[in-house]
């Protein structure tokens, strides 16, 4: 029988006021609960929007954690602190265009704020990074998008040499 792998996950919300305290973090805990069945996650963390500590996380959980996904929520958009997108930019290898572009086509269905959303998806080494925006109904409207094709990307990623037949 074919074993069911199980991925590390980290869950990384970028909020300054959630750092600092003064806001309940509800949309990583959205997060937790959608991938509970793709795997375990072990690392959490809420930082507040600055892009040193945001790549310098997303590297160490990346090169040192090795972890298969890493989700981040919040700082996708057009305040002056929204800095998200950008520090992804920068510890990418490369981007997987089509995940971000079925994630902002299906939210314009819902509101055309969706567009104002500037998340990438991308791959460091064998990890990939999602952004998703900020608030839980964003969160849970933009992840529902990709979840059905995470496990067999991740299992591409860790090297699964298997065909893709579906
Ligand atoms: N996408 C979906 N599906 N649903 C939403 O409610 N909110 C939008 C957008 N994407 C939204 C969405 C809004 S209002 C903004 S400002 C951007 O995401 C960026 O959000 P962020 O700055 O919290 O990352």
């Amino acid at each position: 029988m074919k074993s069911v792998p199980t991925f590390c996950i980290g869950v990384l919300t970028l909020s300054d006021k959630g750092a600092q305290g003064l806001r309940v973090d509800e949309s990583g805990k959205l997060i937790r609960a959608m991938v509970a069945g793709l795997g375990e996650v072990t690392h959490y963390e809420v930082i507040p929007d600055e892009a040193a500590e945001i790549t310098r996380t997303l590297i160490e959980w990346s090169d040192v954690a090795r972890l298969n996904l890493i989700l981040t929520t919040g700082g996708t958009g057009l305040s002056p602190r929204d800095v998200t997108p950008q520090a992804t930019l920068q510890v990418v290898d490369y981007e997987i265009p089509g995940m971000a572009e079925a994630m902002r086509m299906q939210s314009l269905f819902k509101t055309p704020h969706a567009m104002l959303s500037r998340a990438v998806v991308g791959v460091r080494q064998s990890t990939m990074i999602i952004n998703l925006p900020g608030s839980p109904k964003a969160v849970r409207e933009n992840l529902e998008v990709v979840l059905p094709a995470l496990a067999h990307a991740m299992a591409k990623l860790a090297g699964d040499p298997s065909d893709c037949g579906v």
